[in-house]
């Protein structure tokens, strides 16, 4: 990778235009990235309330260039009321007193691009919050205003317009319209929210919202950000009409349904949502392609959108559209070895054909860690989350187990990757979180019946034995940590030959040395159905997901997700060998 100097002469003052920034430039970085989500909240606290923030996040940089990561991404961190955990956006181009001030972002996007990382920001475009200036003046404004016409407003059903518009089911439960009241205290028209009714949806039809988000792509692209993650990027259009849906029983609160995937072949698409992977989104990404383009070096646009099956999802990133779009498809696969490589062989071909690289994930902060969720005992839907009542609950050695022997082989694919905070401790899901703890708006709609997403969501440890494990100054942490996080933490495993920590610190380092992520994989036979082996380059890599041992060829061990007597592979581990 060539490496030169960029100069970020169009960032404000006090940012990072200050010093010149050493990052390989021109060579489509994002193509082998591997990129580490961080949830500011739940990362570094620099002021002792609880929550994480800006200058906790700079503070604590210095670790994730020492894990070996390309980039960081950051869940978002501007103003906001907290309803959704800040992806209900009140404006999108300042940061949130939680967080810190514009210049902490200024000051942690220097230190980042100093140590040769990469930022991406969150943008959350199908939704802002109630609290937005824009969704303010909607409802201060008569029906049939221009002021309106920037969300979703329509008339209710029934004599008195008492009966929502469709019978659309919101993602976080309960119904996707909320019923305004109008100033005279009368009940007016209703709004859409896709999400909780504190996030009402843009109208993306509006040309007049279009040109707004510009500005905001613009507004941080100043300030030098190498790119966006964009929330619900299938979300934005829907079907004219809003005809009344009811989704499939087995499909995610995200998305459509995940059709069985068969050998090497494509599943037939399902039917579309009516608020989901609407043709119409694709232009809005060729304008956002556009703005991007007007920019020095390599910025991108990386899709959260779930959307199947994958030669659907591949539209997302043709080449003058999005880079990358998050592959779900390979994060909720089970731990199964055909169907594994199945959704490795679709995926790699799917993206392939429109010229992009393939992504692969195994955690967020909406799904259950898969420290956790690679022992489930019974299916879980996701954005369900776990909890003390959960069927299945996993064994959490077993599931530490497997979650090394898939990110071991997840790391090993070509292709950018993305890790979520916490994940290269081998974090668990946090299931005993006390009821009144519970913050996701999912576990308040739907009224207990779904746990959410708070256990993958826990401020993550840094040091055995302080307050709050290290995350911040004081015992605060805004959702209560487990008592028996000290064995997670990063100081405990720092150093330590084996550990989760170190493991990943190895696979990082191997990747980069022997540049899988821009290699190809050839399928290896012989070992039989529930190995998955390839070469890539010059390493082989074998992963057993059966219920036996295998023999291994005679080869010099690189890593290993577990310890590995000669020549034989115990089960759910991984290794990679010198060809
Ligand atoms: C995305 C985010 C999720 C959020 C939702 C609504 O799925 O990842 O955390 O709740 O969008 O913005």
């Amino acid at each position: 990778m060539t490496v030169e100097l960029t100069e970020t002469s169009d960032a404000p003052e006090s940012s990072s235009q200050a010093s010149l920034i050493a990052i390989g430039s021109g060579t489509e970085w994002w193509r082998s990235a591997v990129i580490y989500q961080i949830y500011p909240r739940s990362f570094a606290d620099s002021d002792g309330d609880g929550i994480g923030d800006l200058p906790g996040i700079t503070s604590r940089l210095d670790s994730l260039a020492d894990l070996g990561v390309d980039a960081i991404w950051l869940s978002p961190f501007f103003t906001s009321p907290q309803h959704d955990a800040g992806y209900d956006v009140a404006d999108y181009v300042d940061v949130d007193p939680l967080f810190g001030t514009l210049s902490d972002f200024d000051t942690m996007l220097a230190r980042a691009h100093e140590l040769g990382l990469r930022v991406i920001v969150d943008l959350v475009p199908n939704h802002t919050s109630w609290d937005h200036e824009w969704f303010k003046a909607a409802l201060a404004a008569p029906e049939g205003s221009p002021e309106r016409d920037r969300y979703m407003f329509r008339d209710g059903l029934g004599e008195n317009g008492e009966i929502a518009p469709n019978n659309w089911q919101s993602v976080f439960g309960g119904p996707m319209w909320e019923r305004t009241t109008n100033p005279d205290g009368t009940p007016g028209q209703w709004y859409l929210h896709i999400f909780d009714v504190s996030q009402p949806d843009l109208n993306w039809e509006n040309p007049w919202v279009r040109e707004q988000m510009l500005g905001v792509l613009r507004f941080w692209l100043d300030r030098g950000v190498d790119g966006f993650r964009v929330d619900v990027a299938h979300g934005l259009i829907k079907e004219a009409g809003l005809p009344d849906y009811t989704p499939p029983a087995d499909a995610g609160s995200m998305g459509g349904g995940l059709p069985p995937l068969e050998p090497g072949i494509d599943a037939d698409e399902p039917e579309t949502p009516p608020y989901w992977a609407q043709d119409g989104v694709h232009e809005i990404y060729r304008s956002w392609h556009e703005v991007l383009d007007e920019y020095e070096g390599d910025r991108v646009l990386c899709a959260e959108a779930w959307v199947e099956p994958l030669t659907k999802l591949a539209r997302w990133v043709r080449p003058d559209e999005m880079q990358q779009a998050f592959n779900f498809t390979y994060l909720s696969a089970s731990w199964n070895a055909p169907e594994l490589r199945t959704v490795i062989d679709t995926s790699i071909h799917a993206f392939g054909t429109v010229g992009a690289p393939s992504t692969w994930v195994l955690s967020n902060h909406d799904v259950v860690r898969h420290a956790s969720r690679l022992a489930l005992g019974a299916d879980n839907l996701q954005g369900d989350g776990i909890g003390p009542a959960s069927p299945g609950l996993p064994d959490p050695v077993l599931g530490l187990r497997r979650a090394r022997a898939a990110t071991a082989l997840m790391l090993a694919l070509p292709g950018s990757s993305y890790v979520y905070q916490g994940e290269e401790l081998g974090l668990p899901e946090a299931i005993y979180l006390p009821d009144d703890a519970r913050q996701d708006p999912t576990w308040f709609r739907t009224k207990g019946q779904r746990y959410g997403r708070d256990g993958c969501r826990v401020p993550i440890p840094w040091e055995a034995g302080k307050p709050s494990y290290g995350f911040g100054p004081t015992t605060a942490s805004w959702l209560p940590q487990p008592g028996d996080w000290d064995e997670f933490s990063r100081d405990s495993q720092n150093g330590v030959a084996g550990s989760t920590l170190e493991l990943y610190k190895l696979a990082l380092s191997l990747r980069s040395e022997h540049e899988l992520g821009t290699g190809a994989i050839d399928w290896l036979s012989g070992y039989g159905d529930d190995v998955i082996a390839f070469s890539n380059g010059a390493v082989t890599v074998i992963s057993n997901i059966g219920s036996v041992p295998v023999e291994l060829p005679v080869a010099t061990v690189l890593l290993a997700s577990e310890s590995v007597d000669e020549g034989v592979l115990p089960v759910d581990t991984t290794v990679w060998l010198a060809n």
